[in-house]
């Protein structure tokens, strides 16, 4: 970590392969570096010797006497590697490598070479593939990107390198100011965790916006968000979303994205905002870095107009952002200041006949109100309010409201001149916007932060499983050349787990079949044990609801001759006779080791509900239960839980308990990689939950 401080207050630079060529990158990146005013020694290098920009120009690093903190590659792919070792002969802290032509084409041993060479040696490396770093710390842009770059407090890192470039002028038109814009490019070695770590620490950056297509460590990349939404909040746009941007996604950068789902749920989980363009990014950030965080979650919309006042209603419905409804509270905060036909309900209308001076009264009884934590103001222009006045009431009111620590915002619509107020106020980061859901999407955007923040717990729950037990059950199906378990060693890890199951015993003939039966008490189940049946519906191999001995033994005959025709080869070990367990709710979870993300846990309820209409939720684990129920509630149909037409609450505490013991055995256990019990049902509140079908892979 120390080491990337280098990247973003290097005091000395090197850039390899400065140009005498103005219009080459390597000249265009020096120029950018000398104009921004970086204040450091800064040595360009060129085997041709000479002068650029009025600077001496070094035929190689060795040459320099002084030591060099950051070193800028931009020569061709084939001499970068020979430029690496020197950098790391010369003790180079950080190597940024803008060439292209290496993984992103295909080219991936001659990245990996040149990372395992730099690692090996205490070299850090940013990129290949990257366009450089802008760092208002040093005073520093080190890309061959646009100079006009405002300084502020919005850090950006960027996976795509013409986006950032693209990005720093965006920002500028924007008037989003930059405390730091790097481009991360192939991430052969630095990656967005990396930067992170730092700029959770720099007091300049008040929030940071990510752009990623792909992720490779992403158990590290969660622990680090964990830790950098405690201090600040944290955009992320991931493209890839669709099928047809993931495959887009996965050619341009080499990296694999992992499922969006997982991806999205992740993000959630870490307090994450994840913008899906570029523009409700560019607005959270100004809004989130320019806004003070709300004491509470009590909204209120003063309005001029009912019916954006309404509309606005609904947006706020669609981005959670929660109106204030005390009535007689809202009527005694407010009955002063508007007219008698005007309405105290929330959206607090003041009607079309309202003026500078009822705008000014109702912000003010909402500003010196405890019980209100958030005004958004709705102003539409009719003949009796002059949009002449509109500036001096955003700005009077937005600075009043920004000193007492309540967020306000402004959406305005009408004609030339509120257009022109709008263009004003919002370039210069006022909250003032055209569009009332642009608005509500920003409150609702540092709202779900609020919540995160509010709600959020280090505490962990992990369940106290027989690890021993589990790991054995493991080794012995490897050794017998497995990577799924059968029936019975499933349900020994379940109950390893404390998981439980429907009683139930393997026979190894018709005789026991009948005789467990008897023991288990009807009615039974009746299943094919066999490692080459997987699919044992499919194979004729199960049979439920037997009532009795004679139902048992035709069942145990049909079920033989069905799957010797299925399968002649199969050897059958015999049937699995088990409990008949009662109808209850059915649901499926899983817990899987994502390639990505590492553990992860999985919730839905079955059948319909989990093939058709794909209502699941996901976590990384391990989590809190807390987070936990939040999973489960996700769902939408949740409401099935609660009970519905006369049935009773299920059992959620069992449910939240089962999801825990089955991430705490892909946690622990590591040769195990999927689970997913499907169906477990549960029962009514305080009765339980059974797993039905257990579906274990190594
Ligand atoms: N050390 C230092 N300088 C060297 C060198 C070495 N070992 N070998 C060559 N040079 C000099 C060259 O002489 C040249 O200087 P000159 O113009 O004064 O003669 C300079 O370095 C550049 O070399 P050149 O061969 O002209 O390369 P280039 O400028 O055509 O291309 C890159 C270099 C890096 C720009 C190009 O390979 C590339 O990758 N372009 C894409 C960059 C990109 O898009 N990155 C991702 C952004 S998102």
């Amino acid at each position: 970590m120390t080491n990337i401080r280098y990247l973003f207050e290097p005091q000395s630079i090197a850039v390899i392969g400065a140009s005498h060529d103005t219009a080459k990158i390597g000249y265009k990146l020096l120029e950018n570096i000398v104009v921004s005013s970086y204040p450091h020694k800064v040595y360009p290098i060129n085997p041709r010797g000479g002068e650029i920009l009025g600077l001496r120009v070094f035929k190689s690093i060795q040459e320099i006497d002084d030591p060099i903190d950051l070193a800028c590659i931009v020569i061709p792919a084939k001499l970068v590697f020979g430029a690496v070792k020197s950098c790391a002969e010369k003790g180079v802290k950080i190597a940024l490598i803008i060439t292209s032509g290496f993984s992103e084409v295909g080219n991936v041993q001659e990245e990996k070479n040149i990372a395992t060479y730099a690692r090996e040696h205490g070299l850090r490396i940013l990129g290949p593939n990257i366009f450089g770093i802008y760092s208002a710390a040093a005073s520093l842009n080190a890309t061959f990107g646009t100079r006009d770059v405002r300084q502020g407090n919005v850090a950006i890192i960027t996976q795509s390198g013409a986006l950032g470039a693209s990005m720093i002028g965006k920002t500028a038109v924007e008037n989003i100011g930059i405390s730091a814009m790097v481009s991360v490019g192939n991430k052969a070695d630095i990656d967005e965790s990396d930067l992170l770590e730092y700029l959770i620490t720099q007091d300049m950056t008040k929030i940071v916006f990510m752009y990623v297509e792909g992720v490779r460590d992403g158990e590290r990349l969660v622990k680090v968000l964990n830790e950098a939404t405690k201090k600040k909040p944290v955009v992320v746009i991931k493209s890839g979303r669709s099928e047809k941007g993931a495959v887009a996604v996965a050619s341009h950068t080499g990296s694999l994205a992992g499922t969006d789902e997982v991806f999205d749920a992740i993000m959630k989980q870490s307090g994450v905002l994840r913008a899906d363009s570029i523009q409700d990014a560019f607005d959270w950030c100004k809004f989130l870095s320019n806004n003070p965080l709300p004491h509470g979650e009590h909204t209120v919309i003063i309005t001029n107009g009912g019916g954006v006042g309404v509309m606005t209603a609904d947006a706020c419905e669609k981005y959670r952002v929660k109106l204030y409804d005390d009535v007689p509270a809202l009527t005694e905060i407010f009955s002063d200041v508007i007219p008698d036909f005007g309405s105290t309900k929330n959206p607090i209308d003041l009607t079309g006949q309202a003026t500078t001076s009822e705008f000014d009264g109702a912000l003010n009884a909402a500003l010196n109100s405890d019980n209100i934590d958030a005004v958004i103001t709705l102003m539409s222009e009719v003949a009796v309010f002059d949009p002449e006045n509109l500036p001096g009431l955003i700005e009077n009111h937005y600075q009043q409201y920004k000193s007492q620590g309540k967020p306000i915002l402004f959406s305005c619509f009408g004609g030339d001149k509120v257009e022109s107020c709008i263009k004003t106020y919002s370039t210069e980061g006022f909250p003032v916007f055209g569009d009332a859901y642009e608005a509500v999407s920003c409150l609702g955007g540092m709202y779900s932060y609020y919540n995160y923040l509010i709600n959020r717990s280090d505490e962990i729950e992990v369940a106290d499983i027989q690890v021993e037990a589990i790991e054995g059950i493991a080794r012995r199906v490897i050794e017998n050349k497995r990577n799924f378990l059968l029936a019975h060693e499933a349900h020994g890890i379940m109950k390893a787990a404390d998981i439980p199951i429907p009683q139930s015993r393997a026979a190894h003939n018709l005789d026991e079949a009948v005789k467990y039966s008897e023991e288990i008490g009807y009615p039974v189940a009746m299943k094919v044990v066999s490692k080459d049946i997987i699919h044992k519906s499919d194979a004729g191999g199960v049979a439920l609801d037997l009532e009795n001995g004679d139902e048992v033994m035709d069942a145990y005959q049909a079920i033989m001759q069905h799957c010797r025709t299925y399968n002649p080869n199969a050897k059958i070990e015999g049937v699995d006779i088990s409990e008949m367990a009662q109808p209850g709710t059915e649901l499926i979870i899983g817990a899987r080791r994502d390639k990505v993300f590492g553990p992860i846990v999985m919730f839905g309820l079955g059948g319909i509900y989990v093939e058709v209409m794909k209502d699941i939720s996901f976590r990384a684990f391990p989590l809190n239960r807390n987070e936990v129920m939040n999973m489960i509630k996700e769902v939408r149909s949740y409401p099935l839980l609660l009970g519905v037409r006369g049935e009773k609450k299920k059992d959620i505490n069992g449910i939240a308990d089962t999801i825990i013991k089955l991430g705490t055995i892909i946690q622990k256990c590591k040769t195990i990689s999927d689970i997913e019990i499907n169906p477990l049902v549960s029962y009514e509140q305080g009765k339980g939950v059974k797993a039905l079908d257990v579906r274990i892979i190594l």
